[in-house]
């Protein structure tokens, strides 16, 4: 399969890249400063990338922004950077894709456990990735041509947790992360929330 990951310099979405290629899907890498360029911020570079990347098979978004910081401190600022990056940024995405993907084609979001496991620091995350799964499970119920679309919900990262100073023991490798999107692209999920956890 022709498979766009955007996000696939980042720490989830490079081990994505490595896991697709590895089973011998055709990867092409985007992101603002990637081979395909494409920032989830501004529809226009949406389309302008699936103007160069011609019928791919699936889409798979590992980027998008939201801050963690204590509710207290949570600025308006904070909330518009994830409603615009992280929520709405892989919204327009969806919605484009559907112009672009062959018949059968997929679309792989992300969103993450702190919409259902709060923790304080996550008001504005959490409120981000419960809106995309609850997108997802929606827009799933009219999607066309055998499109479909799903949502991976990983928890905390050990790498991130390493890189943020947190105890790592609650992480999860990215390279087990990673196998939650592999099995959306080759699977049948249709609205599924994917947690990287429970994959058996
Ligand atoms: N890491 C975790 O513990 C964890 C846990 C749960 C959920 N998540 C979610 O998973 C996603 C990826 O996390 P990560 O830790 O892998 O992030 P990361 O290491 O910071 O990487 C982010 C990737 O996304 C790209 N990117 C950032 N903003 C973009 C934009 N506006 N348009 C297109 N590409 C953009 C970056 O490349 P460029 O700079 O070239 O654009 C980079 O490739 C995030 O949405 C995060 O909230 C992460």
């Amino acid at each position: 399969m022709k498979v766009i990951v955007i996000g696939a310099t980042g720490t989830i979405g490079n081990e994505v890249a490595k896991a697709l290629a590895a089973k011998k899907h055709e990867v092409v890498h985007a992101s603002r400063h990637g081979k395909a360029r494409v920032d989830l911020e501004d529809q226009a570079s949406i389309r302008a990338m699936f103007g160069t990347v011609r019928n791919p098979d699936a889409v798979v978004c590992c980027a998008g922004d939201a801050v963690f910081k204590p509710f207290a401190e949570l600025a308006d600022a904070d909330y518009a950077l994830g409603l615009r990056s992280k929520l709405m940024g892989q919204v327009s995405l969806a919605r484009v894709s559907m112009d672009h993907l062959r018949d059968g084609g997929s679309i792989t979001l992300t969103a993450g456990s702190l919409a259902r496991e709060p923790m304080p620091g996550s008001a504005s995350i959490s409120l981000v990735n419960a809106g995309l799964e609850g997108f997802v499970r929606a827009a799933a119920l009219e999607m066309p041509r055998g499109l479909r679309i799903n949502v991976v919900s990983p928890p905390w990262v050990r790498e991130t947790l390493i890189e943020l100073g947190m105890d790592p023991a609650i992480g999860l490798p990215a390279s087990e992360v990673a196998k939650a999107y592999v099995a959306a692209v080759e699977g049948k999920q249709q609205g599924a929330v994917l947690d990287p956890r429970q994959l058996g």
